[in-house]
């Protein structure tokens, strides 16, 4: 039977202080207590959202004893194996913040965890929730588009100011993240939409044009690119740069099947859709709407930062608990998002060579 209300504790309070809202949108679950190091975030955060002290945690062995089910992870990446590993061994389920660790030793260790417990595990992968992926998932269904045997996904989204803090010369976390280890809102809804894994993959960088003084800090690399071979025999092509200098921020995808293509905005508006037989080649394909936001979601399901995802993936995942089944983005689909990008990187700094990209399964 349901749980009338899931208890549920969050980590990391800058991405994580958003979830906080996102969550009140769901009444099966309440958010019951509270970690960060920075006892100032923390302290600001439990007054805003009205948690007594008690429920505030620096330490996050001690925030595994609360009184939660769900342990909600928004920490660096860096802490995600650990912390995941420790939250599935106290019998907390664990909804994890994109991607799932930084190596295939880690994503393994994760594995073996979540299949030796039996708890519920998923990546919050809020992309592959967008509203207009979810519709062309509709029609990639139906048939529109034929077979894939193409897509490219990109995503440049210029942080500078998030690896390092300029006048003071203070690195953040995500000065060592190569740009295409950070593969999930790309393979995410790829993946997805074609229904399909990665089996092999090969990358590629242009080093440090724009700031050949980080060169020793990966995350500077101007731009990586990734070449992935599908189970199916399909090819996908990913791009990603945390420095580009490019405004707006590029989150694109194409995808091309042995009927039509289908791609959204360049700039953010309207997309491109052609399906043979239903468009004359002389017109051309059809623009379209790709919004993030669902016009049928309640109003309060808008409440996170990126459109109405947010909402419709938490509902996944409490769908999941309730009935006791895997969530959509399960251990083995996560790691489907996450290891691609880091057998690209390791390709990109050695010989650009292609190699096999393990699989994990059930
Ligand atoms: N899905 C998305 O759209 C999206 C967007 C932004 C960030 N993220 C993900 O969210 C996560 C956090 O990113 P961020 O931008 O909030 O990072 P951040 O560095 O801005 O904030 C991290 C927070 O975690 C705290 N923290 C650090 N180490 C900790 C530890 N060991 N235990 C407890 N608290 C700790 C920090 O004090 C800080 O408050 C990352 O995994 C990132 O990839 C996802």
């Amino acid at each position: 039977m349901a749980k009338a209300t899931w208890n549920l504790g969050i980590v990391g309070l800058r991405r994580g202080r958003g979830f906080v809202r996102v969550f009140d949108a769901h009444p099966r679950v309440e958010v019951a207590a509270l970690c960060d190091v920075d006892e100032e975030r923390l302290a600001e955060t439990g007054e805003a959202f009205e948690l007594p002290e008690d429920r505030l945690y620096t330490d996050f062995d001690s925030f595994l004893d609360a009184p939660i089910d769900i342990v909600m992870i928004a920490t660096p990446i860096g802490f995600h194996a650990e912390q995941t590993i420790k939250s599935v061994e106290s019998g907390k389920h664990v909804l994890c913040e994109q991607t799932a660790a930084y190596t295939i030793e880690d994503c393994q260790r994760i594995v073996d965890a979540v299949k030796r417990t039996g708890i519920a595990y998923m990546m919050a992968e809020n992309y592959t929730y967008y509203h207009y992926i979810r519709e062309w998932q509709k029609l990639i269904e139906q048939g529109k588009l034929g077979e894939i045997f193409y897509a490219e996904g990109e995503y440049v989204h210029e942080i500078v100011d998030l690896l390092f803090d300029e006048e003071t010369g203070t690195y953040f976390w995500r000065h060592e993240r190569p740009p295409i280890w950070y593969c999930a809102h790309c393979l995410g809804p790829l993946l997805t939409l074609m229904d399909d894994r990665i089996v092999k993959a090969c990358g590629s960088h242009s080093g440090f044009h724009r700031m050949p003084e980080q060169k020793e800090h990966l995350g500077f690399l101007d731009m990586e690119a990734g070449l992935f071979r599908t189970q199916k025999g399909a090819l996908i092509k990913i791009l990603r740069s945390q420095v580009a200098p490019r405004h707006p921020t590029l989150v694109w995808y194409c995808l091309y099947g042995t009927r039509g293509q289908i791609e959204n905005g360049r700039a953010g508006g309207d997309g491109l859709l052609y399906i043979e037989g239903e468009m004359s080649q002389k017109e051309g394909g059809r623009a379209i709407k790709c919004s993030t936001i669902d016009p049928a979601a309640p109003e309060e399901a808008r409440a996170g930062g990126h459109g109405t995802s947010e909402y419709y993936m938490i509902r996944d995942f409490l769908d999941a608990l309730d009935n006791n089944t895997r969530p959509p983005i399960d251990v083995m689909r996560s790691m489907d998002f996450t290891v691609p990008g880091i057998v690209a990187h390791e390709s990109a700094m050695s010989d650009g060579n292609w190699r096999d990209v393990p699989l994990f399964d059930w």
